[in-house]
């Protein structure tokens, strides 16, 4: 192979995109990988990081835009860590979450299974309901936004096109307001300054705002003026609370949370379900494709009002009380305390008797629960990123669960329990993708997993 070298520029052709959404392609029949470029693009790269093997290039120039090529609507696109894919048109981005999916199925699980179309949004813009913004300082100036791609320099916000357009209102009010009341942001490199982060909630069913302002400091300064002057700047706002968290940490929230003003929840709603968000809730962050989520999950779940369901990685049971309706029981699995409070608070609010709630880890409460329970009817897992415990899924084949709907955040590991699932005699469905974060490299799946032989 011919020697390369740091800036060396080359035309090449890209031909594939990595699920960290940077553009792959070929230098002498090795991989290099670009970032902001998608499958189809011929462009001009420069090397700016080698290994034997593969590099990694930026992009220098544009020779031929692939046909899924945009032009960013966001001004902060460039560097903003928010989104990934603002350079790929909407219809292209859906594709590529297929592609993944297909992919994953292909090379990890080895399974040959129907992946359908992504279900997309008709609207993909201003979908989420939470922003976590650092506050910082540049030039003397506060900044506050997104950190930027692979960095802690913030991306100083003055518009987004994800968030729900109160959220940035709420922003940039704060923005103006701390300054002059001499409230000190924080420095994350000295450890010194008082103001983190902001972290703002809008709930899209009431047109409201919850504010969690996160110091370093025991203290908030100004405390009662800043209150004022948010509440009079935007009436939206109903909730403020402070969070301490005086650790050098990249953990956002710490563990004391007080209300300091308004309301102690923020109302939402995931269609007929009502839900009390508090200020450390989990709640999934689009409202509106959450429902078409979890529609999924009932209509594959075929109750009929006698069945006792599991909610494994339940959060703050949001999907088990969805459905609880339409079956006789839902117990539902969760290692934060903080989810499982508010899930039973949830229940309380909706009038839902037959749901019950542990915390613990799914797969070392599973073994119980089945014997407790005798008759599970059907599973729910909707596990993070590193997937279903190799474990729960055990328990889960031993006890033969007649049905599993699998929701999912990682094709790669989807794809391997998917796999492990179908050696042990289950029955895999096609599955349906569901884009939850347009303009982002994430990709949502639900499939239903039966026994074969009941
Ligand atoms: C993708 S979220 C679930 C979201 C929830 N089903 C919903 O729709 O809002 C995964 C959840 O699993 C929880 N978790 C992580 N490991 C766990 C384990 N071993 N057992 C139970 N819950 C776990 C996390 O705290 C998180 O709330």
């Amino acid at each position: 192979m011919a020697t390369w070298k740091v800036g060396e520029e080359h035309i090449i052709e890209i031909t594939g995109l990595t699920h960290e959404a940077l553009g792959v392609g070929r230098v002498d029949g090795r991989v290099v990988f670009v970032p902001e470029t998608i499958p189809g693009d011929q462009i001009k790269t420069r090397l700016v990081h080698l290994k034997e093997r593969l590099g990694y290039g930026e992009l220098v120039d544009i020779l031929s835009p692939s046909v899924d090529r945009r032009s960013p609507s966001c001004p902060h696109a460039k560097n903003c860590g928010g989104c990934q894919l603002q350079h790929m048109d909407y219809q292209g981005q859906l594709s590529w979450k297929r592609e993944q999916v297909v992919d994953a199925m292909r090379r990890i699980g080895k399974l040959d299974v129907e992946v359908l179309p992504v279900l997309g949004m008709d609207e993909p813009y201003h979908y989420r309901n939470k922003a976590q913004l650092p506050l910082g300082t540049r030039q003397s100036e506060l900044v506050m936004g997104f950190f930027q791609k692979g960095s802690h320099d913030i991306v100083d916000l003055q518009t987004c096109e994800i968030q729900h357009p109160l959220i940035t209102k709420l922003a940039l009010a704060l923005k103006r307001i701390v300054p002059d009341l001499g409230i000190e942001p924080y420095d994350e490199v000295n450890h010194t300054g008082v103001l983190r982060h902001a972290v703002i909630r809008a709930s899209f069913s009431e047109e409201t705002l919850m504010l969690v302002l996160v110091t370093r400091t025991r203290n908030l300064p100004a405390q009662e003026q800043l209150i004022t002057g948010l509440a009079q700047e935007v009436p939206e706002l109903i909730s403020i609370a402070h969070n301490v968290n005086p650790r050098v940490t990249n953990v956002i929230l710490g563990s004391e949370t007080k209300i300091i003003w308004g309301e102690p929840y923020l109302m939402d709603s995931i269609g007929h379900l009502r839900c009390a968000i508090s200020p450390g809730s989990f709640f999934q962050v689009n409202p509106s494709q959450t429902k078409v989520l979890y529609d999924l999950v009932r209509v594959g779940m075929e109750l009929k009002g006698t069945e006792t369901i599991l909610d494994l990685y339940c959060g703050a049971g949001t999907i088990g009380l969805y459905l609880a309706s339409e079956a006789r029981e839902v117990i539902g699995v969760e290692t934060f305390v903080g989810a499982v409070e508010d899930a039973r608070h949830n229940a309380k609010l909706n009038g839902i008797s037959g749901a019950q709630f542990h915390v613990g880890k799914a797969e070392e409460l599973l073994p119980s629960l089945v014997q407790r329970h005798k008759r599970i009817d059907g599973v729910i897992v909707d596990p993070p990123r590193k997937g279903c415990d190799r474990s729960l899924l055990e328990t889960l084949v031993t006890t033969r669960v007649p049905r599993i709907c699998y929701v999912s955040c990682n094709p790669s590991t989807l794809a391997r329990d998917l796999s492990y699932l179908a050696d042990q005699g289950y029955k895999v469905g096609a599955i349906q993708p569901v884009d939850m974060f347009p303009w982002t490299r994430h990709v949502e799946a639900v499939v239903l997993v039966s026994r074969a032989n009941p």
